[in-house]
């Protein structure tokens, strides 16, 4: 045993009892201390130990290890692993546990990961669609039951919230994040740290965030998944970073580094990501963890020749633990000894490791977060309500004409019609925890519990959307042939007075690896909806997906539409909240939609280039085939009431450095129901030492009024908002002109400017 100090001692024979037996709790000391403690009593073997992380083989997210199971469990027992993850409940945790806690030398509790993304077993909807509520007190609550759930389930650490902003609609994960806005996602990035981990990690009932992928890994060309990223140094402090500041502000304990290279270096070897931004100029002192086998990955990139050198060119970059990837443990002790990598990278990830550890409480009660009683405290039936409260203000109303929505009294026949009509699978989207497949409320399901018993509601589901097999390991085959069920759907829907029609796509369209090159209405799906269009024009469509669609040709023809993405256990009473009027959606969309796929990637807040396009030259920076605008564009959502922006006034056309304007604008409900608006805030920034985005999002409020009832919304406009990455290589804002654009989307605002004196 090396550098044993009393201290040590003290420590080593606490881990040895329980908690109930513990009369000294670890907490009289602060973390430093223990964990500098700690590390002073272990070998270097032991210290390598808790930079690994083995899958626990129940469910593979990823290309298994060599290694058996046989051999994962003596390695548990001599103390070599430092977390777990797909590990689940409390029995398996438990046993996993044991095997440290009754076997190794220091008893150096495991930490239990998983992938939480939008729920444990109650499922919420995926964080593309929750992000379209804007609704931050709703999302943290969703984080913390959770969190709740996941911890009455043995798993102390979630491998969420991912904040890639992402602005292609080709790749699968753009359902996973928040969209194309860099603060918007931020945003969503506190609430989320907020909900799982709380004031206080050691509370049993919040576990650990990881904010993911670090970085860029949204930003794959072509929207190929683990795909090439070239982003240059502007495009990444601007855009790409700021959600994930956010997070390391917040507390988040853990990162994640990505998959992808980044302008030639992959983000897992990636030294000035990892070691100078993050734990240098953040201050940050939690650890990262690699992406799944990401380090030994860096041989497929061609930047390592064996695991070996993966191993240290990942340490010495700064990835702190190696998850499943075996590079790790086979290499890194031998890379010390050769004074490869230095001894004091090793101890830095392992007090980062340590300290995580301590602060979840594991030292004190290594069994913390494996007890089943917590499980008993849970009413499930309470989730529920909030999971269809967040997924009723998810839902985003694109279009409604004709007066269809909400349903009226003369549809006295509806016509339920399409395959995601009655599928109680796809609301619960990819990336489900131990969501239950089959478990969500369908569509079909919804309106038959929440319309009136006079409606007569007929269904035919008109076509398969895919063929075969359906699972998180397999993309899924489409139907592009078998139209069998189209004149079963064309009678049901000619006989009715509205048709409702649930098309969009399949939950294994999206999520890793589900890049696709068409985003339209996959197989037979626009061909049924033209269809059934022919014999009855009255038809409100509904759209489950979990990615922006192509669709251009629906949105010139039918009538309503309205997004319901992939919105989870309770989908089907939630859409139902909003077709028959119980629920006036307010949802905005957090990504453009395109009119084309070709745009892709497409947001709001672009470049204006040297030629942005003009009325005698409308193609510049544009398409000769296509509009370049967005088809529905970003912060855009219609309301069943009507609100009219008038006034934008500012407080004074000047500001200091050192101080502040306000802009206000008065907003009215025009129309005959009570609403909810998003009232968002733009700026741009006129002249700059480098160019910027033409329009930013820089604020947001909601607010609730009642017919003809109107308010004055201001928002605080000061000089911290108007800094940038600048020339400087710097966060710092410019003397000069800026826009305040106030309105409901991004297209449609009211325009001011002022200046900054410097
Ligand atoms: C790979 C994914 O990229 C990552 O997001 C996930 O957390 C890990 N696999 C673990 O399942």
């Amino acid at each position: 045993m090396k550098k044993l100090n009393l201290l040590g001692f003290f420590l080593l024979g606490c881990f040895m009892v329980n908690a109930q037996d513990s009369t000294i709790k670890s907490s009289v000391r602060n973390v430093e201390t223990k964990v500098d403690s700690v590390l002073a009593l272990m070998t270097l073997e032991e210290k390598v130990g808790q930079l690994v992380q083995y899958n626990g083989s129940w469910d593979l997210t990823g290309p298994a290890s060599e290694m058996n199971n046989k051999q994962k469990e003596d390695n548990l027992k001599a103390g070599k692993v430092g977390a777990m993850l797909n590990v689940l409940s409390v029995e398996a945790t438990r046993e996993a546990q044991k095997l440290v806690m009754e076997n190794s030398r220091l008893k150096i509790p495991l930490m239990f990961g998983y992938d939480v993304i939008h729920g444990y077993t109650t499922i919420f909807p995926v964080p593309l669609a929750e992000t379209a509520s804007w609704d931050l007190e709703a999302m943290e609550k969703t984080a913390q039951i959770a969190a709740l759930e996941s911890a009455a389930n043995g798993v102390n650490w979630t491998f969420s919230p991912m904040i890639d902003v992402s602005r292609d609609a080709r790749w699968g994960r753009i359902m996973e994040g928040s969209g194309e806005d860099p603060y918007l996602t931020s945003k969503v990035a506190v609430a989320k740290v907020k909900g799982y981990q709380s004031d206080d990690l050691s509370n049993p009932k919040s576990i650990a965030a990881s904010a993911k992928h670090f970085a860029g890994y949204g930003f794959g060309e072509a929207g190929r998944d683990y795909n090439t990223v070239h982003i240059g140094e502007n495009e990444l402090h601007n855009t790409i970073l700021p959600p994930f500041e956010a997070a390391a502000e917040a507390g988040v304990a853990t990162f994640m580094n990505a998959f992808n290279d980044l302008d030639g270096i992959p983000a897992t070897g990636h030294k000035t990501l990892q070691r100078d931004i993050l734990k240098r100029d953040w201050d940050w002192n939690g650890f990262v963890v690699s992406d799944w086998g990401s380090i030994p990955e860096m041989i497929a990139h061609g930047v390592a020749k064996d695991k070996k050198e993966a191993a240290k060119i990942a340490l010495n970059a700064g990835s702190d633990m190696d998850m499943e990837g075996g590079a790790y443990e086979s290499s890194l002790v031998g890379l010390v000894k050769e004074g490869e990598v230095s001894e004091d990278y090793i101890n830095d990830a392992v007090k980062r490791v340590l300290r995580v550890k301590f602060k979840l409480g594991l030292f004190d009660d290594p069994y913390l977060y494996s007890n089943a009683e917590l499980l008993e405290e849970i009413s499930f039936e309470e989730h529920k309500n909030v999971a269809r409260d967040v997924a009723k203000k998810s839902i985003v109303l694109l279009k409604n004409e004709k007066d269809l929505l909400p349903i009226k009294e003369s549809a006295q026949k509806i016509a339920v019609i399409g395959p995601l009509a009655d599928d109680k699978d796809t609301p619960i989207g990819n990336w489900r925890a131990q969501g239950e497949a089959n478990s969500a409320v369908s569509l079909l399901e919804g309106l038959q519990n929440n319309i009136s018993e006079n409606v007569e509601i007929s269904y035919a589901k008109g076509a398969d959307l895919g063929v075969g097999e359906r699972s998180f390991l397999m993309p899924l085959e489409i139907n592009e042939t078998d139209k069998s069920g189209f004149e079963e759907a064309i009678n049901t829907a000619s006989e009715a007075d509205l048709v409702i029609m649930a098309l969009g796509e399949d939950a294994f369209q999206t999520g890793e690896g589900r890049s696709q090159v068409n985003i339209g209405l996959a197989g037979v799906q626009q061909e049924l909806l033209e269809e059934i269009y022919k014999v009855n024009q009255n038809i409100v469509l509904v759209l489950i997906n979990g990615r922006p669609l192509e669709i251009t040709w629906a949105s010139e023809n039918i009538p309503a539409i309205v997004e319901a993405w992939q919105l989870g256990s309770e989908s089907g009473n939630a859409i139902a909240d909003v077709l028959v009027g119980d629920y006036n959606p307010s949802g905005k969309l957090p990504v453009s939609f395109p009119r084309a796929v070709g745009q892709e990637p497409l947001y709001y807040n672009q470049k204006s280039t040297g030629r942005p396009s003009n009325p005698i030259h409308v193609t510049y920076s544009g398409y000769t085939d296509e509009k370049k605008d967005a088809l529905y564009p970003f912060g855009f959502g219609l309301s069943y009431t009507d609100f009219e922006y008038e006034g934008l006034q500012l407080s004074s056309e000047e500001m200091d450095t050192d101080g502040s304007i306000q802009a206000s604008i008065t907003l009215k409900n025009t129309g005959d129901v009570e609403g909810k608006e998003i009232v968002q805030l733009y700026l741009r920034d006129l002249v700059a030492s480098t160019t910027r985005a033409v329009k930013e999002l820089k604020g947001f409020e909601t607010v609730s009024l009642a017919p003809g009832e109107s308010k004055t919304v201001t928002f605080e406009i000061d000089e911290k908002m108007l800094q940038f990455y600048s020339a400087n290589r710097k966060w710092e804002s410019e003397e000069g002109e800026f826009e305040v654009l106030i309105g409901g989307n991004s297209r449609d605002l009211q325009k001011a400017t002022f200046s900054l004196k410097k």
